[in-house]
C-alpha cells in the first residue's frame, strides 16, 4: 500500500514534539434552538497521542457525533480551540478546510454520507481524484483493492442505493481509507454490520493502527469498545471517564 507523507511539507507527527496529535481544549457547542440553546458539548478538553485507538461511547444524545464534528471541522465550537496536527482546525475557513481534511482525515459518517448519482468505485475514487493524493492511473485500482478488502469487488460499479445498508456501510469504510490519511475518524462504523463483519473491520482498524495510524470511533458497543487502546465516556456533553483500555472503570 502506497503511504503518504504525514503532511504537505513531510512534518513528523507532533507526538513526536512532546505534543498530542488531536487535543480539543475547553470546547464548548451550543447548538440554537426553537427553545434556547442547547449545550451538546461543555468544556471538553481530551489529548489523543499518534498512534492512539480511541473508542468514544456513550447515550445516544450524548454528544458523540458532535464530538467528531469538533475534530474534523466539519462543524465549530462555540468556545475553546480544536488543534488537529498542529493545525488550528477551530479558525480554519472553508477554503482551506476541504482540502485539509481530505489529506489528513478519513471520515466514516454515521449516516454513510455516500453520493448516491456515483457508483460505489467513483465514491471511492473520489477523495483520492479531489486531493489528487495518487496518481490518475493507480486511483481505480486503489479503490477497486479497498473494495475488495471490505468483501465488494462485485458491487463497484452499482450505485449505493442497490447495496443494503451493511454494505453502504462497508463503501463508506473504504472511502474513509481511500487517501490513506493518518488520522480516521469512524462514527458508528459497525453499526450496521453483523459481528463476524464488525470483527473483521476492527481487525483492520488494528492493522492500520499497527502501521501508526491514529483512530477515533463511536460506538454503541461496549464489547467493541473495549477492543480500541483506551475508551472515554460521554454524558450530557461532558467526558465523564476517559481510561485505556483493562481499567475498570
Ligand atoms: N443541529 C442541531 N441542532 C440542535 N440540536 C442538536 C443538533 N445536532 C445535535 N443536537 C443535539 O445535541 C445532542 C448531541 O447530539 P449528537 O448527535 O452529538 O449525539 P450522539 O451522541 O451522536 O447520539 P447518537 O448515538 O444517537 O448518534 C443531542 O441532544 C441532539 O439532540
Ligand atoms: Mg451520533
Amino acid at each position: 500500500m502506497l503511504t503518504l507523507p504525514f503532511t504537505k511539507n513531510g512534518k513528523k507527527p507532533a507526538e513526536s514534539n512532546g505534543y498530542p496529535l488531536i487535543s480539543l481544549r475547553g470546547v464548548d457547542k451550543l447548538y440554537k434552538t426553537a427553545v434556547g440553546d442547547f449545550p451538546a458539548l461543555v468544556n471538553v478538553d481530551l489529548d489523543i497521542k499518534a498512534g492512539e485507538f480511541v473508542s468514544v461511547i456513550g447515550k445516544s444524545g450524548s454528544g458523540k457525533t458532535t464530538l467528531l464534528n469538533m475534530v474534523t471541522g466539519i462543524d465549530r465550537p462555540s468556545a475553546g480551540e480544536v488543534w488537529v496536527n498542529e493545525t488550528a482546525v477551530h479558525e480554519l475557513g472553508e477554503n482551506k478546510m476541504a482540502r485539509w481534511r481530505g489529506i489528513n482525515l478519513g471520515i466514516v459518517f454515521q449516516f454513510f454520507q455516500l453520493l448516491p448519482m456515483l457508483s460505489v468505485i467513483e465514491n471511492i475514487m473520489l477523495p483520492m481524484d479531489f486531493c489528487k493524493t495518487f496518481p490518475k492511473n493507480e486511483r481505480k485500482d486503489r479503490a477497486l483493492a479497498l473494495l475488495e478488502q471490505m468483501e465488494l469487488a462485485d458491487h463497484a460499479y452499482k450505485l449505493p442505493t442497490a447495496l443494503s445498508g451493511g454494505q453502504q456501510q462497508r463503501v463508506a469504510i473504504a472511502r474513509g481509507l481511500a487517501n490513506d490519511p493518518p488520522v480516521i475518524i469512524a462514527d458508528e462504523p459497525t453499526g450496521n454490520l453483523d459481528s463476524k463483519t464488525a470483527e473483521r473491520v476492527f481487525g483492520l482498524f488494528n492493522e492500520l493502527v499497527a502501521q501508526g495510524k491514529t483512530i477515533i470511533i463511536v460506538t454503541h458497543d461496549n464489547e467493541m469498545a473495549k477492543r480500541a487502546s483506551r475508551v472515554a465516556l460521554i454524558a450530557d456533553g461532558e467526558i465523564v471517564s476517559d481510561k485505556p483500555n483493562g481499567v475498570k472503570a
